[in-house]
């Protein structure tokens, strides 16, 4: 952010989950927990981009959008985000994130929206067959920062691309519509190194929703059984523990492992090793499933309880976007005026 842009605007957090399917230990490590900690430091906005998940897996299936809104904002609020403090809402609630989206669909240009990564790998061989919204999804995501002015979000590093589109948006609004300073140019707040976390099942693929097998990853509603089972069964190899981080190179499976037990324990990763050095899997594997279960499951716990009777998680979410309206409605009517549009 430039000297002017961290004058003028405030600094204000966004982020935001899709609600498709369950919650894994990658999606805490790599996001939750930090949206967490930095809610001690700035005011902070958590959405459950719904709109997002009805450009692929969330289409066509309401039961399952609806039961799965809920859970998110469940595991926001399990994780430990305050929401009477920073709201927690559903993006759809709020319309001026769509209203702001079009204009943005107009800002970005194709070349830009044509270089994202990520729709590349979603959309795979079949560009023709996946949904026009897919391709225009990183235009909704700057719009669900700008709208509030955001300046900080706090993203695992495969959105990293989706924030600089945002940044370039910004910067071309300003720019066309003689508006220097306007929108802020948000900063990703990336988690350190090390909480990428992989599938349990292969060291080199990240731990994901969309692995077929469960086995491959830790679902924040897992019980003790299942994330103790998981954790013993989770891929190794056949060599001790090693003394050193050196020692992890060409490792993935174990330099895995150590770094879910680092990230867990809020522990440095030589002081897990220098803990671990030499010892067998099984014994580090005991340990580390011990903590696993002692941190994960007063969450799955709480959001048991919270989805048990969904009108307390209804009461927040719609509480929520009423709050964040207030900040969203001056912003998009500022927009409009910008823009041309009468009204
Ligand atoms: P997704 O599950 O892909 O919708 O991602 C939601 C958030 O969790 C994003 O900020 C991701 O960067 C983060 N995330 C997802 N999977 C992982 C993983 N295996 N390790 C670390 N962060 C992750
Ligand atoms: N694209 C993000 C993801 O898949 C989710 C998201 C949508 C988001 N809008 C956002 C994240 C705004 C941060 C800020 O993880």
């Amino acid at each position: 952010m430039s000297m002017s842009d961290a004058v003028k605007h405030k600094k204000l957090v966004f982020s935001g989950m899709q609600p498709t399917n369950t919650l894994h230990l990658g999606n805490y490590l790599g996001a939750l927990k930090n949206w967490v900690k930095i809610q001690d430091e700035m005011p902070c906005i958590y959405c459950v981009v719904d709109m997002h998940a009805i450009t692929a897996v969330g289409y066509g299936k309401p039961e399952e959008l609806t039961r799965s809104i809920r859970e998110v904002a469940a595991a926001y609020i399990a994780a430990g985000v305050d929401y009477t403090k920073h709201p927690i809402f559903n993006q759809s609630r709020v319309p001026a994130h769509a209203e702001l989206a079009w204009i943005f669909n107009c800002v970005a240009r194709m070349g830009w929206a044509d270089r994202m990564t990520q729709f590349k790998d979603k959309a795979g061989k079949h560009k023709e067959r996946v949904s026009v919204g897919l391709y225009t999804y990183p235009m909704l995501m700057a719009a669900d920062i700008l709208v509030y002015k955001a300046t900080h979000v706090p993203v695992g590093e495969d959105q990293k691309q989706h924030l600089e589109l945002a940044r370039d948006i910004a910067q071309k609004f300003n720019t066309d519509y003689n508006a220097p300073d306007f929108f802020p140019l948000p900063e990703p707040v990336i988690v350190e190194a090390g909480t990428r976390v992989m599938s349990l099942r292969d060291g080199a693929k990240k731990m994901s929703k969309s692995d077929e097998s469960d086995m491959s990853r830790i679902n924040l509603t897992d019980g003790a059984d299942t994330i103790a089972q998981k954790i013993r069964k989770a891929k190794t190899d056949p060599n001790p523990l090693p003394d050193s981080e050196k020692g992890l190179e060409g490792r993935p499976e174990a330099e895995n492992l150590i770094n879910i037990f680092a990230a867990l324990s809020d522990r440095p990763r030589s002081d897990v090793i220098g803990e671990y050095a030499g010892k067998q899997f099984s014994e580090f594997k005991t340990a580390l499933a011990d903590l696993a279960v002692a941190k994960l499951t007063p969450i799955a716990g709480e959001m048991r309880r919270l989805l048990a009777d969904s009108t307390e998680i209804d009461r927040i979410l719609k509480d929520g976007a009423e709050r964040v309206s207030a900040i969203a409605e001056p912003v998009i009517r500022e927009t409009k005026k910008l823009v041309g549009f009468l009204g």
